[in-house]
């Protein structure tokens, strides 16, 4: 952009001196150049009634001007100069340019049918200093209007880079949903730094809000979990102390509150996992793996629930080495393959692909179930979401929050798209 409007302003001013300089020219060669026009008229006229060379002479004694006429032979016929000086330049066609003692003159040329040469010059030496002074200006201009496009150039890449600092790192956020980055400008002496300024206090003021809101969650989660643990134990110790002749309605209750509870602690665990991994609460040991190995033994977990369900698993990898946290990655890749099987019906097909491609690790697993609409595409890593159809399963909607809190911990990037039918769900490391 900052290209383009540097050319633009170039091209103007270099069109601008042009006209300057070509509509001047003829502005000031015009009038004496009608003069000497009119004055071979009338000599053709003096020459028609054989009165040229008396005119001449006549001419020549009154005024100033140049008048020169030589026959074919290019002998001097008659005029106030003998011989054309050797120096001359033709103007237009017809009209020639010379100096006679330090004058400048534009003359007429009419050459006769029986090969005389007629010249009447007029002086314009002062508009020929006036056309060089302003030759000067237009140039003056041009090079002044270069300097100003160059210094545009310059201000327009440093507001376009600017801008574009801004776009990446909003373009940034919003894929990853880390409200901690800012605006990499710091100073705030222009209108742009100003600006990023502002956002930078507003993206801070944001990171608050929602931290505060996750706060919220996190600690009801941490402060629940005591009492929830304490519940789960006594209702063990109800279950066990059950005499077996209560019969086994008790029991099934008994067991479904264990396992109500048992879930609710799964979920109180998983929201401040998500929540350790997003602000790195922990160190994180990362060392090099092989992301061919996690995925084989992720892929050997879960082929029995596959089994089940007829689902075909299908793996194929490269071996890819990655500077990662085992746990957390082995976790992730559970997740994802966990999900494909839920939501794939019955006799599905899963294919999972690992491969390395411009420099980057590429994992893209797709299946042939539901697949998610655009629109959820965003929500679907948001805490607690669950699309509509989803809704009454047993998931609690957390499995993909912690994906993407993993992979942007390894600095990855996630892509959904559309198996047709199904989902594809790629991340690059
Ligand atoms: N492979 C898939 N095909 C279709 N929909 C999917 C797929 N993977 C995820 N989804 C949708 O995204 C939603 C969120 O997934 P996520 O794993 O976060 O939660 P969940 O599976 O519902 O619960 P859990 O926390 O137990 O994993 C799911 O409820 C489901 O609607
Ligand atoms: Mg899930």
């Amino acid at each position: 952009m900052a290209l383009l409007f540097a050319v633009l302003l170039g091209l103007s001013a270099c069109v601008l001196g042009y006209l300057n300089y070509y509509f001047n020219r003829d502005h000031y060669i015009q009038g004496p150049v009608t003069i000497a026009d009119t004055e071979i008229k009338y000599l053709i006229m003096s020459d028609i009634s054989g009165n040229l060379i008396r005119d001449l002479e006549k001419l020549s004694r009154e005024n100033s001007r140049i008048y020169f006429l030589r026959g074919a032979d290019s002998q001097y016929l008659a005029g106030n100069i003998f011989s054309l000086p050797q120096k001359i330049s033709v103007l237009t066609e017809g009209v020639i340019l010379f100096d006679v003692e330090k004058r400048n003159i534009a003359a007429k040329v009419h050459i006769f049918d029986d090969g005389r040469t007629l010249i009447a010059g007029v002086d314009i030496t002062r508009e020929a200093s006036a056309y060089k002074k302003l030759q000067w200006l237009s140039l003056i201009t041009i090079a002044l209007m270069s300097v100003v496009v160059i210094i545009s150039f310059l201000i327009s890449t440093f507001v376009v880079n600017r801008t574009n600092s801004i776009a990446a790192t909003a373009k940034s956020i919003m894929e990853t949903g880390d409200l901690s980055q800012r605006i990499s400008i710091d100073a705030r002496w222009d209108d742009i730094g100003n600006m990023a300024y502002v956002l930078n206090s507003l993206l801070g003021r944001i990171e608050d809000l929602m931290t505060g809101i996750r706060h919220v969650s996190d600690n009801i989660a941490h402060d629940l979990r005591t009492p929830l643990t304490r519940l789960l134990n006594q209702l063990e110790i109800m279950r066990q102390k059950l005499p077996e002749q209560e019969g086994q309605y008790l029991l099934n209750i008994c067991d479904a509150a264990i396992e109500e509870t048992h879930r609710l602690l799964r979920t109180f665990n998983a929201l401040l996992r998500i929540t350790s991994i997003e602000t790195r609460q922990q160190r994180f040991s990362f060392q090099d793996l092989n992301l061919d190995t996690i995925i084989l033994d992720v892929v050997e977990l879960y082929e029995p629930l596959a089994d089940e369900k007829s689902i075909s698993l299908n793996y194929y990898g490269e071996n890819i080495v990655l500077a990662g946290d085992r746990d957390l990655l082995f976790q992730a890749f559970a997740n994802i393959l966990s999900n494909a099987i839920e939501y794939t019906q019955s006799g599905g097909k899963i294919n999972l692909r690992l491969k390395a491609q411009e420099g980057s690790a590429h994992f893209l697993i797709s299946d042939n179930g539901p697949g998610i609409k655009e629109s959820d595409r965003d929500k679907v890593f948001d805490r607690f979401y669950r699309s509509d159809s989803s809704r009454g399963g047993k998931g609690n909607g957390l499995g993909l929050s912690l994906v993407r809190a993993i992979v942007n911990l390894h600095e990855g990037k996630i892509i959904l798209g559309d198996a047709n039918p199904g989902l594809t769900f790629e991340i690059i490391f």
